[in-house]
């Protein structure tokens, strides 16, 4: 969590930071700051809130300068404050900016109490400020002071150091945390994502673990951990200007929610020309994926859901063992592993600490072999897997998971029929019918799309509920768990899932005319079942709202509403089905009022424990 940015140039930088700290936002909103170096001194500008706030701030005071610093928080050690919130200086002579989480902060602030610094804020980050400040006395060289200090740091940073009497240098550093320099043509940038900097250049060098980076405006020198200086590649970044505008949505989740089809297709594009081949997973997978005989995988929030689908593919169609795990509970477990069962991990942003620990984990207990899926390349999760599948779902702004999640969705389903036919298990007529079947669902998810003024005014009804319940079974009870996550994290009802064939074993208490129930009930081999739950809360009197399929057999009665989506289109249904929760929740949130971009509480990349 926690966005960085930087700048050192022969232009004023605070236009360059703001903006990069509004394209950083996702990553935590509820401060923001910045700090320039002005006429010899370290001027600071922090606002609890929006960066907009804080924008309004600097401008005010005309702050203007050629080297800076900037940070917008997700706070983790100490509360939304002004003198929480990033930079942090020591002694008006080092500012900081930090995302991650120092563990030794305690006993490193003991340490500089000792030596005579005082602390301002109950922050991790202000420690680091310190110790900078303590080792540039010794013998004022920023980058050695630097590199002391993060030597005497554990756990977890991003840092851009800058100091009162070095105008020329920007000073930054990576451990566990994303962080890249962005190479100008006489100024370069430091950020947690390209994002921030593409407005100035798309060349880009991603730091590895433990290197130190010193900037100035002509040169870039990386050294790594060993404090070997080392080139580090440069790369140029495709990420284009308008997948990160809104252009003409009112919500970056409402254009992602739309842009889907795209999204599908980009991602399928691989497989729709080669087949279900190994090669799909990288250079490595003909080679590896053939000996693995299970699979394990591992993920949070939205992607854990997407494996929980994925678990009904792989051991249906690949004829495997599944399991699916929430990272930050496995790993802390004595887990059991088979060496040959494959790790998968499922992170859109690549960077959630505890999807990364859990992989790292996975890897101690013994597996062999750990595959990723991914939507941010070059991100930390798919570099410490020796396989990876890039979802092409491009830039996700909205802290709400949607397109990540359903081209998620579609490289499981990849990866559960390539398990298949490596297993001799689907034939060559089956793989040409998966293959229809993925061609016709970017065809099928737009006719979805097509039914948002109906769900616009279900929404409405949602709107004045405290609570809702959604109902789904076998491949449709994952899509059911995701849409309540939907509503509750953006229109902050309160919602739960169970698959239905539970509801009699206790959620049927709660059923009341109050209680919205939703149903995913596409025309699948389970509707019967499903019709039948249905009548267990008509006859409590709940009100049920349901997405079937254009042929599921289904008509409206009292108490009972129908929205269908388009003709079942088979395996693939669950991708279908997760649209219209997904509008649901969106419209229900705009109906309450309620900022669905930045959700209360919440940031998208989850980089703290
Ligand atoms: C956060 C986001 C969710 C996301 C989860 C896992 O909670 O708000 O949208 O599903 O992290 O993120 P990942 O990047 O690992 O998929």
């Amino acid at each position: 969590m926690c966005g960085i940015v930087g700048a050192i140039a022969s232009r004023n930088v605070v236009p360059v930071l703001v903006d990069g700290l509004k394209r950083l936002e996702y990553r935590g909103y509820d401060s923001a700051g910045i700090a320039v170096l002005v006429d010899g001194a370290i001027r600071r500008v922090r606002r609890v809130g929006r960066v907009a706030e804080m924008e309004n701030a600097a401008a005010a005071e005309g702050l203007s300068g050629f080297l800076g610093i900037g940070h917008t928080r997700w706070a983790t050690h100490g509360g939304v404050t002004e003198p929480n919130a990033h930079p942090h200086v020591s002694h008006d002579s080092i500012a900081v900016v930090h995302n991650g989480i120092i563990e030794n902060h305690e006993q490193q602030r003991e340490a500089l109490r000792a030596l005579g610094y005082r602390f301002e804020s109950q922050t991790d980050t202000e420690v680091i400020a310190h110790l900078v400040h303590y080792h540039y006395q010794q013998d004022g060289d920023l980058f050695a002071a630097t590199r002391r200090a993060v030597s005497e740091l554990t756990g977890a940073y991003a840092i851009g150091v800058i100091a009162i009497d070095r105008p020329q240098q920007l000073v930054c550093a990576r451990m566990g945390c994303p962080l890249l320099i962005g190479l100008g043509e006489g100024e370069n940038f430091i950020a947690s994502d390209v994002s921030a900097v593409i407005s100035a250049t798309r060349r880009v060098i991603f730091l590895e673990e433990g290197d130190l980076a010193l900037l100035t405006r002509d040169e870039v020198k990386v050294f790594d951990r060993d404090e070997r200086a080392v080139e580090r590649k440069i790369h140029v970044s495709d990420v284009s200007l308008a997948s990160l505008e809104l252009g003409p949505y009112s919500h970056f989740m409402q254009k992602e929610i739309h842009e889907q089809p795209k999204a599908l297709s980009d991602t399928i594009e691989a497989v729709l020309e080669d087949g279900f081949v190994a090669g799909l997973f990288g250079p490595n997978a003909p080679a590896l994926l053939p000996t693995l005989t299970g699979v394990k995988i591992l993920a949070c929030g939205t992607s854990y859901y997407a494996g929980l689908t994925a678990k009904y593919w792989i051991e249906s169609i690949a004829g495997i063992q599944c399991d699916v795990e929430i990272a930050s509970e496995y790993r802390y477990r004595e887990a059991w592993a088979d060496p040959d069962h494959l790790v998968v991990t499922i992170s859109q942003s690549g960077e959630t600490l505890d999807s990364m620990e859990a992989l790292k984990y996975a890897k101690s207990r013994g597996h062999k072999t750990a595959l990723s899926i991914c939507n941010v390349r070059e991100s930390a999760i798919p570099r410490a897997s020796e396989l990876v599948f890039y979802t092409r779902a491009g830039a996700e702004i909205g802290v709400a998971s949607t397109k990540a999640f359903t081209t998620q969705l579609v490289a499981l389903f990849t990866l559960a029929v390539t398990l298949g036919k490596m297993r001799g298990r689907v034939d060559a007529a089956a793989e040409a019918g998966y293959l229809d079947d993925l061609r016709h669902l970017p065809g099928s998810v737009q006719h979805a799309l097509n039914l948002e003024p109906q769900i616009k005014t279900w929404s409405e009804r949602f709107a004045s509920k405290s609570d809702a319940l959604f109902l789904g079974r076998g491949l449709h009870y994952p899509i059911a768990l995701e849409g309540a996550l939907k509503l509750k994290e953006i229109s902050y009802i309160h919602a739960e899932a169970y698959p239905a064939g539970e509801l009699k074993h206790g959620p049927l208490a709660l059923v009341d005319s109050d209680m919205p129930v939703v149903v995913i009930a596409p025309n699948d081999s389970l509707l019967e079942k499903v019709k039948s739950n249905m009548q267990e809360v008509r006859a409590r009197g709940g009100e049920l709202f349901v997405f079937a399929d254009l042929d599921s057999h289904f008509s409206e009665s009292d108490g009972v509403h129908v929205i269908r989506t388009p003709r079942h289109v088979g395996v693939l249904s669950p991708v279908v089905h997760a649209i219209p929760v997904q509008l649901l929740a969106y419209h229900a949130a705009l109906a309450r009022g309620t900022d669905v971009d930045k959700p209360r509480n919440l940031a998208k990349s989850v980089t703290v424990e």
